[in-house]
C-alpha cells in the first residue's frame, strides 16, 4: 500500500456517497485534503469532522463543475493557498434515466460536461506540476456501465466509456514519467446517485437491485491508488460480466443492456 502520509489528494464530489468515502479513507490514512462540490455546508462538515479526528489539512472549495472555467479556477485558488495536488480523484459525476426522447436536453449537457469536460479540464490543470516533481497520481471514477454501451443510461454508460479510455490512454502515454492513471469501475453503488436517476422502478432492475457501499468502493479507490495497474473493476463477477461482452455481437450486447433497464411504461 502507497503511503498517503505528506500528500495531498483533490477529491471531487466529496459531499457524499463514492467521493465522501474515499476522502474519509484516505484522511484516515494521513492524507491532507482539497474537498470539491457545490454542497459547501456538507464540504464544511466534512472537512471540520476529519480535521478533528485525523488532523490532516483539509481545504473546501465550493464549485459548480459544470462551468467550463471551473478547473482553472480550482487551481488558482490552490496554488493562491500554497498548496498542491498529488493525487487527483475525480469521482464527482451523474446519471440520467429514460427514454432519450424524454430526458431534458440540457440535463445531458450537463452531464457531459462534469463527468467528462471537467475531468479532463482538472486533469489538465494538475498534470503539469506532477510531471515537473515526476510524481503523481490520477485516478478517475467510471463505471462498469464503461464497458457496453446501456440504453436508457445512453448519455452516462458514453461518458464513462470515454472516462475509461481517456484513463487508459493517458497510463501508457505516462508510463516511465513518474505519474500513474487509473480508472475505477464499481457496479451499481447504495449513494443518492440511484435516487437522482428519478425512477424508483429502477431498483428492481437486476443491474440496480443489488448494490455494493459506498466504503466498499473507497477501500477499491486506495487499493487502486497504490497499483500500477490501469483499471480496476469492483467485484470479480463484475469483472467477468465486463470482459465476457467483448466476445460477444455488440448489437446483441447493446440489446441486451437495453432490455435490462428499460422503464416499465416502456413495452418492447
Ligand atoms: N452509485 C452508483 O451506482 C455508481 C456506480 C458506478 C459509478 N458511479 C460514479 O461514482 C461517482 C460518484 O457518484 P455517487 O454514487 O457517489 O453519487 P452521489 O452520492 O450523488 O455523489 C455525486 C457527487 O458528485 C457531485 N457533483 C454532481 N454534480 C456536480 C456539479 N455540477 N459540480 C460539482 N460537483 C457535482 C455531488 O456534489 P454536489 O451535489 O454537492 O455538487 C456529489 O458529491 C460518479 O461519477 C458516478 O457516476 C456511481
Amino acid at each position: 500500500m502507497m503511503t498517503f502520509k505528506n500528500k495531498t489528494a483533490l477529491v471531487t464530489g466529496a459531499s457524499s456517497g463514492i467521493g465522501k468515502a474515499i476522502a474519509e479513507k484516505l484522511a484516515a490514512a494521513g492524507c491532507d485534503l482539497i474537498l470539491v462540490a457545490r454542497n459547501e455546508a456538507a464540504l464544511q462538515k466534512l472537512a471540520t469532522t476529519l480535521q478533528n479526528q485525523y488532523g490532516n489539512i483539509v481545504l473546501v472549495i465550493a464549485a459548480d463543475l459544470t462551468h467550463p472555467q471551473c478547473a482553472p479556477n480550482i487551481y488558482q485558488q490552490i496554488v493562491s493557498k500554497n498548496r498542491r495536488v498529488d493525487i487527483l480523484i475525480n469521482n464527482a459525476g451523474f446519471g440520467t434515466y429514460g427514454p432519450f426522447e424524454s430526458i431534458p436536453a440540457q440535463k445531458e449537457q450537463d452531464e457531459i460536461a462534469v463527468n467528462i469536460s471537467a475531468l479532463v479540464s482538472l486533469t489538465h490543470a494538475f498534470i503539469p506540476g506532477m510531471l515537473s516533481r515526476h510524481s503523481g497520481k490520477v485516478l478517475n471514477i467510471a463505471s462498469t456501465a464503461a464497458f457496453q454501451p446501456v440504453g436508457f443510461l445512453s448519455v452516462y454508460a458514453a461518458t464513462k466509456a470515454f472516462v475509461l479510455s481517456f484513463s487508459e490512454a493517458l497510463w501508457a502515454e505516462y508510463q516511465g514519467r513518474g505519474i500513474h492513471v487509473a480508472a475505477l469501475c464499481p457496479p451499481a453503488v447504495n449513494t443518492g446517485f440511484i435516487d437522482k436517476l428519478g425512477d424508483p422502478a429502477i431498483t428492481k432492475t437486476s443491474t440496480f437491485a443489488n448494490t455494493i457501499t459506498p466504503e466498499a468502493v473507497a477501500v477499491a479507490a486506495l487499493k487502486a491508488l497504490s497499483s500500477s495497474q490501469p483499471t480496476h473493476i469492483v467485484g470479480l463477477k463484475n469483472w467477468l460480466m465486463a470482459h465476457s461482452v467483448r466476445l460477444a455481437p455488440r448489437s446483441l450486447v447493446a440489446r441486451s443492456a437495453a432490455n435490462k433497464l428499460r422503464p416499465t411504461i416502456i413495452s418492447r
